[in-house]
């Protein structure tokens, strides 16, 4: 049966332009995944090589849009063309009317508010374009920025799961929140 085919949707904010990655955005994605923080607090390898950003680019988030199950934005400041962060949107396999979101930011631009306002275009695109009923983030505990994040998009905090999420082998306690579609109501 003949696979569905979704196309790469490109999410304009304020100061910020979310598209799908392409081939010239490696160098900025293996420069920006040498933060330690960004291999701390998500699933990305560590070290992480000028070939795991190949593989994010031309394997993952062509797979993940032409499926639709793993939506990946760059994201960029719309005046200097910088790149600014990543932004995910993965649909669950048991729900698929429901997907977790994930972030980051890249380490000389954050504090800016790029962060929250990438992250409520990719929540408002999820809930109001796909149809989706809930959108779930995670985070290892302790990740107070990010769950600022979701706070202030409207994420609201459902509790500790222990041993949930796994990285690179190990799984941590994670912090869940939610946000659906009849809260933007
Ligand atoms: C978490 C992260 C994405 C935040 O990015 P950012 O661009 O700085 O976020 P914003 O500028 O949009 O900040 C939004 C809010 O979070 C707050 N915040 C950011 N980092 C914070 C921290 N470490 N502790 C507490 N609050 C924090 C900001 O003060 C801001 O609040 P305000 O609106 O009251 O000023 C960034 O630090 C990052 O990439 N971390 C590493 C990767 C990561 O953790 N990804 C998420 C995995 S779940």
């Amino acid at each position: 049966m003949e696979q569905p085919r979704t196309e790469p949707v490109t999410l304009d904010t304020p100061r910020l332009v979310l598209r799908a990655p392409q081939e010239s955005d490696i160098d900025a994605v293996f420069a920006a995944c040498q933060d330690p923080e960004i291999q701390r607090w998500t699933v990305v390898p560590s070290p992480y090589r000028r070939a795991d950003a190949e593989y994010f680019v031309r394997d993952l988030a062509i797979e993940g849009w032409r499926t639709g199950a793993n939506r990946i934005w760059c994201v960029f400041e719309r005046e200097s063309g910088a790149l600014v962060g990543s932004q995910g949107l993965v649909l669950r396999d048991h729900d698929p009317r429901c997907a977790e979101v994930g972030w980051w930011a890249v380490k000389e631009f954050r504090g800016r508010g790029y962060t929250v306002e990438a992250a409520r275009a990719v929540s408002h695109y999820g809930l109001r374009e796909l149809g989706l009923r809930r959108l779930e983030w995670q985070a290892y505990v302790g990740n107070e920025g990010s769950r600022a994040v979701a706070e202030r998009v409207g994420y609201r905090f459902e509790g500790t799961l222990r041993s949930y999420a796994e990285q690179r082998g190990v799984f941590h306690d994670a912090w869940v929140s939610s946000l659906l579609a009849t809260d933007l109501d």
